[in-house]
């Protein structure tokens, strides 16, 4: 075994479900021993279900799979209302503004809020079972009561992260038909309001004849607009609601959310999850994972626009009763150690992030962690990329004391909850490594036709069995679903579920995730379509053709590189580089307006022509390679003209 392994500290998980590998390999057994029939017991114990289930898997319509079919539930019953009879008083939400504002919600007064919201949503905007709600919110605990409010009166949810365009938000209104857009006139970042509203309003400029109203939260008392009997003040009208509800029955396969991602293609696909088989893994996960515990505080940094923040800020933790902590400011702000003073003053068990913060919270204030007593903490958790060793190392040494487990959760918006993480008081941990697939979860890396891959080398990330958090659909687009992830690896002669991630295994059994395989690249732990930004770029008047690819980028993990060409003059020449500069402008212009901020390049070289073949695709590798500075392996004879590669690399050069 590698000498660089780290074990957990059981006087940490005194109560943990899995305390050590003997049980881990005990309940991986119980699963492939009984597949159908362990999955039944969890979602016996965990499930308060109005209605038992018929059927635990049925895979008569695969991948179509149904999980728990006939039985009903209602998923803000199990975040909140079961909790009453022993929590009442207990903190579900503790909310901490920009600025420094507190408040917290004791699961009685989420009940009453989310109650009251639902009640509103029936009553002034005429919302039913099956309708779909955006959400275009900032991180306050509206955000989480609206989201549950859906979840009450069976409406589909479809959060849209803040940081999204009009253009972007109108494209997930439409295809979603949403009847009601939930939004804020906006919030506070880094000491100062931003909005929110406005963008709505733009994105409601056309073609979104779905929806019918607009309900506002008042969080910064900024000027906004108001259009008569479409515009409502949630503010106003949840005064007048009753504060009781009752959750509508679902049935445990009805949709409960869809969140948007981006694939290989333009469009972004509708990711649509269950009722049933997600929330019991949301809760599942916080345990084994988490090792959440009654008295815990857990805060997970994510936004709810992604699906760590729908999955660990808010259906995860409300379903096991925990205290969630939500946050709307940035990690840096008012200096790199706001994390760590939010963990000594709510003495928060534990903490989830991405890498790209721990990258930048590791360079802004590497001592930062030393002036705050972090001892509250057990579980520090990191997910949305790889994570490097030295970022790890200082995560593990820094902020855990070196005392805390690391959990390295891999997984995807479509997997619903954690795939392969280690268990904190189990998994003796490699650093930067996912170890090894929870439980239940048959994650395999394996060929096309589903042989393994050897030891040591990369293969394709597979999940050869169904799973009950698995996606269900793309909303509107049952073909896509098939074939963005069921068509390009086989198990047995039948299909199984493909990742778009490459791993390896090494002689341990550990798995590594070695990144994407397709044309997504992952910006600050963010999925990214190059396809969508190569759009938004051609519809700069003076670009005739450009090829997206991802850079290494010190603390955002990948960024956007754009390879421009451009159909009049400016190529890099020394007495025209005030040009480019402008068209550089106008382009990320573009970007900001079609797709947001997120989605700024980080570089741009504009070329003569791509290296294309000649049946004119574009060979990506070799400007990944380009860009990487890495020498060109691949063979250039097949290219339409074969010159173009020296000539992109000598113009890439020129920029550093
Ligand atoms: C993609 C999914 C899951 C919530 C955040 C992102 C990458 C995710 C890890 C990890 C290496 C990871 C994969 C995956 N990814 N976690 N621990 N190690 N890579 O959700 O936007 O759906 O992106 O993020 O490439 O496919 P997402």
């Amino acid at each position: 075994m590698s000498k660089d392994i780290y074990y957990p500290n059981p006087e940490l998980f005194p109560n943990a479900r899995i305390p050590d590998m003997d049980s881990y390999y005990k309940l991986v057994d119980e699963f492939k021993n009984d597949y159908e029939g362990t999955w039944a017991k969890f979602a016996d114990e965990k499930i308060d279900w109005f209605k038992p289930y018929e059927k635990v898997l049925d895979e008569s319509n695969a991948p179509f799979y149904k999980w728990f079919s006939g039985g009903e539930l209602n998923v803000a019953y199990q975040c909140v209302d079961r909790h009453l009879s022993s929590k009442k008083n207990k903190a579900a939400i503790i909310f901490e503004g920009d600025n420094g504002d507190q408040r917290v919600l004791t699961y009685r007064e989420l009940s009453y809020e989310v109650n009251k919201t639902a009640n509103m949503f029936k009553n002034n905007f005429g919302v039913k079972k099956g309708d779909r709600v955006v959400i275009y919110m900032p991180m306050i605990p509206e955000s989480a009561v609206v989201m549950l409010a859906c979840a009450k009166i069976g409406a589909i949810h479809s959060v849209v992260f803040g940081g999204f365009s009009a253009e972007a938000l109108r494209d997930r209104i439409i295809d979603a038909g949403a009847k009601l857009v939930v939004t804020a006139d906006g919030a506070f970042r880094k000491g100062k309001p931003y909005m929110l509203k406005p963008v709505v309003d733009k994105a409601l400029e056309e073609g979104c004849e779905s929806v019918e109203h607009v309900c506002i939260v008042e969080r910064n008392g900024e000027d906004i607009e108001w259009i008569e009997g479409r515009d409502y003040s949630y503010n106003e009208l949840i005064k007048s609601q009753s504060p009781k509800c009752e959750p509508e029955p679902m049935e445990a396969e009805e949709p409960l959310f869809l969140l948007y991602t981006s694939g290989s293609t333009g469009k972004p696909k509708g990711v649509q999850h269950s009722q049933a088989g997600y929330i019991l893994w949301a809760q599942m996960t916080m345990e084994w994972v988490f090792d959440i515990q009654d008295n815990d505080t857990f805060w997970c940094t994510a936004d709810i626009g992604w699906i760590t923040g729908h999955t660990y800020i808010v259906y995860g933790p409300l379903a096991c009763g925990a205290t969630t902590v939500m946050f709307e400011g940035v990690p840096t702000f008012p200096d790199a150690g706001r994390c760590w003073k939010m963990v000594e003053e709510y003495q928060i068990n534990q903490f989830y992030t991405a890498p790209t913060a721990i990258r930048l919270l590791h360079k802004m204030g590497a001592d930062e962690p030393s002036k705050y007593d972090l001892s509250s903490l057990r579980v520090l958790g990191t997910v949305g990329e790889p994570i490097d060793p030295p970022a790890w190392k200082w995560y593990y040494e820094a902020v855990g004391g070196s005392r805390c487990s690391i959990v390295d959760t891999y997984w995807q918006t479509e997997t619903g909850g954690h795939m392969i993480s280690p268990i904190p008081s189990a998994t003796p941990i490699k650093p930067a490594c996912a170890t090894f697939p929870l439980p239940g979860i048959e994650a395999e890396i394996i060929e096309e036709d589903g042989t393994p891959t050897p030891v040591g080398e990369k293969g394709f990330m597979c999940i050869t069995k169904p799973w009950p958090s698995m996606i269900r659909t793309i909303w509107n687009d049952p073909d896509r679903f098939v074939k963005s992830y069921f068509s390009d690896c086989k198990k047995d002669g039948k299909a199984v579920y493909f990742t778009g991630d490459g791993a390896m295994m090494d002689e341990d059994g550990y798995i590594t995730i070695t990144g994407r395989t397709d044309d997504v690249i992952n910006v600050s732990g963010h999925r990214m379509g190059t396809a969508e930004v190569e759009a938004a770029i051609k519809k700069h008047p003076n670009v005739a053709a450009v090829a997206v690819v991802g850079k290494p980028h010190e603390i955002k993990g990948e960024g956007i590189f754009a390879y421009v060409v451009l159909k009049s003059v400016p190529v890099s020449q020394k007495d025209e580089v005030a040009d480019d500069l402008e068209t550089i402008k106008e382009i990320n212009a573009i970007i900001k307006e079609e797709i947001g901020a997120i989605a700024l390049c980080d570089g741009m070289a504009f070329v003569p022509d791509l290296p294309k073949t000649r049946s004119g695709k574009i060979m990506r590798r070799i400007l990944r390679s380009i860009v990487k500075g890495e020498p060109i392996t691949q063979d250039t004879s097949t290219l339409e003209d074969p010159t173009i590669v020296p000539t992109i690399e000598e113009i890439v050069k020129g920029l550093y």
